[in-house]
């Protein structure tokens, strides 16, 4: 039963337990606090009942709900408890129904920026209608350092939720980042991966609803693409359509690019088709590079592109 209702919250265990400390204490502080109003009014056995009654539906209506956003901010759950109430708000018809009941906006417009740009994307509205809670599989071969930065980046969010890491390397660093943060991990091979149902049902038994690539070296299988269209998006360390495609990945890319001379380089965010790095451009950020730099700084100075915007860019881009 509660397996059941951390899947309706859609919130992580470790989240899940929080939640009950907060309804826990809330509840303890309110009863508590009743008690000490009723006899700071002088409240007895003698005092005319209706007086107790309004009193005990003022504390919970109220006094409780007031309490329960105390605690849930000073745990760190303030965007849970906000949406919960502003739901309750809603039923008692205090608030109007500018929101859906996932504290999305009626009038949706994800919007993404392009350097300077806003585009319109309307995908994904039709998407989340489907999904109000995003699960997602972040799929990484190395390092993890943006994977890492998306976890936390996410971490408190009430209805997108890191639930998988897919990884094709055992002893890769993003897999003691998805342990520390209680992530499980799919170790996926090739031969399934190319020429089997390429993990799909596993995909599905975490309710995977939303893919993301950040450093994940193999191509996306054509059925994968098929599973999950327009839900699976990646991150290339460089401006697409120039240096991309197969066998553009981490450092070649840099020295590719210093090696021809180009006076900036940048990060491509885009959905994956079946086409290494050809999906629709979601966003770009640019970086000058100087007659100093080497493929290494690039590489520095992209990495610090990836972590200010990729976790961002994903959170816009599902909210
Ligand atoms: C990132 O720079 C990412 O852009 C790149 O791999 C790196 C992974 O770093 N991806 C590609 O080259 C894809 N073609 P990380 O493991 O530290 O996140």
């Amino acid at each position: 039963m509660l397996k059941r209702l951390q899947e309706k919250w859609g919130v992580s265990t470790r989240q899940f337990w929080i939640l009950f400390i907060v309804f826990g204490l809330t509840g303890t502080t309110t009863a508590l606090l009743t008690r000490y109003i009723t006899s700071w009014l002088g409240m007895d056995a003698g005092t005319f009942w209706l007086w107790k009654v309004l009193l005990r539906v003022g504390m919970l209506v109220f006094g409780y709900q007031f309490i329960l956003l105390g605690y849930g901010a000073l745990l760190g759950q303030w965007a849970f408890f906000w949406k919960y109430e502003r739901k309750l708000l809603r039923k008692m018809g205090i608030l109007r129904k500018e929101t859906t009941d996932d504290g999305r906006q009626t009038t949706e417009n994800s919007r993404l920026f392009i350097d300077d740009r806003i585009i319109q994307n309307s995908k994904l509205k039709t998407q989340n209608k489907e999904f109000p809670t995003v699960r997602i599989a972040i799929f990484a071969s190395g390092a993890g350092s943006n994977a890492e930065k998306i976890i936390s980046h996410l971490k408190n969010h009430s209805s997108i939720i890191v639930s998988l890491v897919v990884c094709n390397k055992p002893g890769a660093g993003v897999i003691s980042i998805a342990a520390a943060n209680e992530i499980p991990v799919l170790l996926i091979e090739k031969e399934r991966f190319f020429r089997g149902d390429t993990y799909i049902p596993e995909l599905s038994a975490y309710g995977i609803n939303f893919i993301v690539l950040a450093g994940f070296l193999w191509k996306i299988p054509e059925a994968l693409v098929a599973a999950y269209p327009n839900q699976i998006i990646n991150i290339h360390p460089a401006l697409l359509p120039k240096y991309g495609g197969k066998g553009m990945y981490g450092m070649k890319v840099h020295e590719a690019v210093i090696a021809a001379g180009e006076k900036e380089s940048g990060i491509t965010i885009h959905y994956v088709n079946e086409h290494f790095d050809e999906g629709e451009p979601i966003f770009q950020a640019r970086c000058p590079i100087d007659e100093t730099d080497t493929p290494e700084s690039l590489a520095q100075k992209i990495h610090v592109l990836e972590h200010r915007h990729f976790p961002e860019v994903i959170e816009k881009l599902l909210k």
